[in-house]
C-alpha cells in the first residue's frame, strides 16, 4: 500500500504507514501547495533536478527532518554545500534505501540552479522509478516524450506513472499520451500543469487522449489517492 499525496506541480508526498517521503518540495513559492515545508515531515527528500520549481524548500525540509536529499551527484552536492544529508547516485543507478528502491532514469530536460545571482550547474536532470510499500512508480521529472520511456515500461512494471502535462517546459498532453503507450503503466496521475498561466492545459483532454491504455486519475492540490 502506498499513498500518493499532490501538492501541485511535481510534487507529491509517498507514504506506506511507515515511511514517508517527498519528490520535488516546491511548496512556499507554490501557489497551488496547500502544506507548507515546516508542515512536512519526511525520511527523504527527492530532487529531480536544480530548476527551482523542482528543488524549491528541498534543503529546509531536509534540515527539519534530519532526511537526505537524494538526487544526482551535482544536486545533492549543492544541497550538502548548505548544510543538509544526502545521497548522491545518477543515471541508470538504483539503491536500496529503508523506505524503498530508487532508481535514477534519464530526462530530457536541464538543470541549472539558480543561487543568490549565480547560475550553479546541477548536473543532468533525472526521473525516478520508486519501489515502496509493494507497489512501483514512476516520476517523470521534467522531460520531453522519448522513446527510451519504452525500455523503462519493460525494465520495471509500474503501477503507477507521474507525467507532465503542461507543455511549454515539458511534455504536453498529446505527448504524455503517448508517452503511457511507451510506459504502459496500470494508472497515470498527471502533474506540472496549471501552476503558471504559461502551463495552463486540462487533464481531462488528457485523460481522454489515454482512453483505455491506463486507468488517469486527476488529484486536486491537496488531494490524496492509496495505491492498494
Ligand atoms: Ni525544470
Ligand atoms: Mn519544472
Amino acid at each position: 500500500m502506498v499513498k500518493v499525496e499532490y501538492q501541485g506541480h511535481a510534487c507529491f508526498i509517498l507514504d506506506d504507514g511507515n515511511h514517508r517521503i517527498i519528490i520535488d518540495p516546491f511548496l512556499s513559492d507554490n501557489p497551488l501547495a496547500k502544506v507548507q515545508p515546516s508542515d512536512v515531515k519526511v525520511n527523504a527528500v527527492l530532487v529531480t533536478h536544480g530548476h527551482f520549481d523542482h528543488l524549491g524548500n528541498a534543503v529546509e525540509i531536509a534540515k527539519n527532518n534530519d532526511a537526505p536529499v537524494i538526487s544526482v551527484f551535482e544536486v545533492v552536492g549543492y544541497c550538502q554545500g548548505k548544510g543538509t544529508d544526502g545521497h548522491p547516485m545518477h543515471l541508470g543507478g538504483t539503491h536500496s534505501f529503508p523506505w524503498g528502491t530508487l532508481r535514477l532514469t534519464v530526462a530530457h530536460h536541464a538543470s541549472t540552479i539558480v543561487d543568490g545571482g549565480n547560475l550553479v550547474p546541477g548536473g543532468s536532470p533525472c526521473g525516478f522509478v520508486i519501489g515502496m510499500g509493494g507497489k512501483k512508480i514512476y516520476h517523470a521529472g521534467d522531460t520531453a516524450l522519448f522513446f527510451d520511456m519504452k525500455l523503462i515500461g519493460e525494465l520495471e512494471e509500474l503501477d503507477l506513472a507521474l507525467l507532465p502535462i503542461g507543455s511549454n517546459f515539458t511534455m504536453g498532453v498529446e505527448d504524455a499520451a503517448r508517452a503511457v503507450e511507451f510506459l504502459k503503466p496500470k494508472k497515470v496521475i498527471p502533474m506540472h500543469y496549471n501552476t503558471f498561466d504559461v502551463i495552463k492545459q486540462d487533464p481531462q483532454q488528457f485523460k481522454n487522449l489515454v482512453g483505455g491504455k491506463a486507468e488517469v486519475i486527476i488529484l486536486n492540490p491537496g488531494e490524496s489517492y492509496t495505491l492498494e
